[in-house]
């Protein structure tokens, strides 16, 4: 028998029963939107090859429900590699000595901005390591002459972990959106992923301040990291019921050799789509991206996550020189391509799947009907 969480399977001598109960709880997750923790880890113990598809199936077609087939595309700015914080994981953390360090000014951000524009993107999300560099008078700056040029567009920031009041000027010089991975809801496992001079509270804190801001919030977690457990997951999907952000990112873990979890596996294919799954039926209406990080473990893994429930792409479009050089995990996809030539391959994937691009700001669905009723 074929597990799909081989770390913890378990043997059981009835499969068929095991099958009826999982399609049941698919079934009621569907229905309710929920399900308790037993029930949850119960599906990641016991879930095999034969219920997967059910189980996407459902995913699917919930998603079809509020998005149809449509996809929504961001443009992708890794604006700086600097990083003062101590992600285990992460191959620019600030241990990390192999990589060349670089920033962005700006001016070239807004060129940046200004070529997504001509690409047709709606959103920039301006991304990178913890950089002081970027204080809240540069960013300010930087974010209101986005909006003077290109006044039609969301902005979203993934900057790391900042103080409430520099998330609030940020947020009141134009910003919408705020992306910060929670990266794990299980204590145990942040602090083994993470530096001890990082904060599994705080990173919830900021969580929670970017929410009472007003900010459209994306949270998100690796799959597969080292020794994350299926209770691990369970803590995820529970946590982020609670949270209900706007927007979740779930990638594989990748491992990075030049790191100190060097020589560990990465996470799965199959267990990151069963996350992205799962993730879509407790919070149907929230915007899944089919992430960086899947294309780069499998070449259609971000198709394989549209078909599973995603429904958000993030082209690059970084400057193609300063691409490799943000390298959080090895064997990142689009470092030698430039804006243009990955636009035209998103739409491609994207046609290929049944999908089509929307080119609007796509926002949460429930947003968009309060911005209708303006
Ligand atoms: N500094 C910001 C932050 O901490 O939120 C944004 C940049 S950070 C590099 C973006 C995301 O990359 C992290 O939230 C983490 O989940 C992901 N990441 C980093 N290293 C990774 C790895 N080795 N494999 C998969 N994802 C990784
Ligand atoms: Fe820099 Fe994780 S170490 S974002």
């Amino acid at each position: 028998m074929n597990y799909i969480f081989p770390k913890l399977k378990q043997k059981f001598k009835n499969d068929d029963f095991i099958s009826e109960k999982i399609y049941y709880l698919v079934d009621k997750l569907t229905n309710e939107a929920n399900l308790e923790k037993d029930e949850f880890l119960y599906i990641l113990n016991n879930i095999t090859k034969k219920e997967i598809e059910y189980l996407f199936k459902a995913s699917y077609n919930i998603k079809y429900t509020y998005y149809q087939n449509r996809v929504y595309l961001r443009g992708l700015i890794e604006i700086s590699n600097y990083c003062k914080m101590g992600c285990k994981y992460c191959g620019i953390n600030y241990k990390i000595k192999t990589i060349k360090r670089y920033r962005l000014s700006v001016d070239e951000i807004l060129e940046c901005c200004k070529q997504g524009y001509h690409l047709g993107y709606k959103t920039f999300v301006i991304q990178s390591g913890e950089d002081s560099y970027y204080t809240d008078d540069i960013l300010i700056e930087m974010i209101q002459r986005i909006k003077k040029e290109m006044p039609d567009v969301r902005i979203t920031l993934s900057l790391g972990e900042r103080s409430k009041e520099s998330y609030q000027k940020l947020f009141d010089a134009g910003t919408d959106r705020y992306l910060l991975r929670h990266e794990t809801a299980s204590r145990r496992l942040y602090n083994y992923l993470h530096a001890s001079f990082m904060s599994f509270d705080n990173r919830r804190e900021c969580l929670k301040n970017l929410k009472e801001i007003g900010y459209q919030v994306g949270a998100g977690f690796m799959v597969g990291s080292p020794t994350q457990t299926n209770e691990d997951l369970v803590e995820d999907l529970i946590y982020l019921k609670e949270l209900d952000p706007h927007m979740i990112g779930i990638g594989p873990y990748l491992c990075h050799e030049d790191t100190e979890l060097r020589g560990n596996e990465s996470g799965t294919l199959s267990e990151s789509l069963i996350m992205v799954a799962l993730v879509r039926l407790i919070l149907p209406k929230v915007l899944l991206p089919a992430t960086t990080a899947l294309g780069s473990l499998h070449t259609i893994g971000r198709e394989k996550a549209l078909k599973t429930g995603a429904n958000v792409m993030m082209p690059n479009i970084s400057p193609t020189e300063n691409r490799a050089k943000y390298e959080i995990y090895q064997n990142k996809i689009c470092t030698a391509d430039t804006s243009n030539q990955c636009r035209n391959c998103i739409e491609g994937r994207i046609a290929g799947v049944g999908h089509v691009i929307d080119l609007g700001v796509g926002d949460h669905i429930d947003l968009e009907r309060i911005t209708d009723n303006d």
